[in-house]
């Protein structure tokens, strides 16, 4: 077992991880999504807990099981649910990490039947969800806040853009168009930016082992009194 040392690192500390994608429905049958796999978020949830942080890890719908004792697992749904959950657990937590991919849009009306097929073109009237990190960063007291950014122009420009507009202590910005980064796979490839505009690459690695990157400077920046 490698870094044992380490494995301390986020003794008695509370973390509070978004992960996956949510589910917008349209009716019954059909929904909208953003793609995610939830495997960035669960990585962080469990190197977290190996480290000795408690978790509570707000899910949305993955094919993935956790089974530390250290982590407590709340599933949600849709892009509401996750809103209210985070804003409920915020306070109550010293850490928290959205790694999870929102849904920024959602049709505007949920029909309670299946929708029937037409002939002729669909047209669904979609609105703005709210934003769960930047309500969060609005609430912010002495929590440390991480935000993760996808984007695939200019990502260390757009990545402290949002780092700074939603108050955030630091984001992990992904450059979804590189090989190896982002979504479904195993691995990813990262920059870590705190507000201090501090730099830190993370080259490609497993999930996990970018998870153990994340939370190692996290627990710097937070020492250092960052927050
Ligand atoms: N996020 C959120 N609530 C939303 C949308 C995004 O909390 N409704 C969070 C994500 O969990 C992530 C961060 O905001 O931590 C950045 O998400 P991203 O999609 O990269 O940025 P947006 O602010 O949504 O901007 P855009 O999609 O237009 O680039
Ligand atoms: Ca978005």
């Amino acid at each position: 077992r490698k870094h044992q040392s380490r494995s301390e690192l986020l003794a008695g500390k509370k973390i509070l991880i978004s992960a996956g994608p949510t589910r917008e429905r349209i009716d019954p049958v059909r929904f909208f999504t953003n793609r995610s796999s939830g495997k960035m978020g669960y990585s962080l949830a469990e190197v977290a807990a190996n480290m000795g942080a408690d978790v509570t890890l707000v899910s949305g719908p993955v094919a993935l099981e956790t089974h530390n004792r250290r982590i407590n697992r709340i599933n949600i749904t849709s892009a509401e649910e996750m809103y209210h959950v985070m804003k409920e657990q915020f306070v109550h937590h010293d850490i928290i990490i959205k790694s999870a991919a929102v849904a920024d849009y959602r049709p505007k009306i949920t029909y309670d039947e299946k929708m029937k097929k037409q002939t002729g073109e669909l047209h669904i009237e979609m609105e703005r969800t709210k934003d769960i990190l930047q309500a969060l960063g609005e609430m912010k007291t002495d929590q440390f806040l991480v935000g993760f950014a996808a984007e695939t122009t200019t990502p260390l420009e757009y990545g402290v853009k949002k780092l700074q507009k939603k108050n955030l202590d630091a984001i992990v910005i992904n450059n979804v168009n590189m090989v190896g980064a982002g979504f479904e796979g195993d691995t990813n490839v990262a920059t870590y930016v705190n507000k201090q505009l501090q730099q830190e690459e993370i080259q490609l690695a497993s999930k996990h082992d970018v998870a153990q990157k994340i939370l190692t400077f996290i627990a710097r920046d937070m020492k250092d009194g960052f927050s």
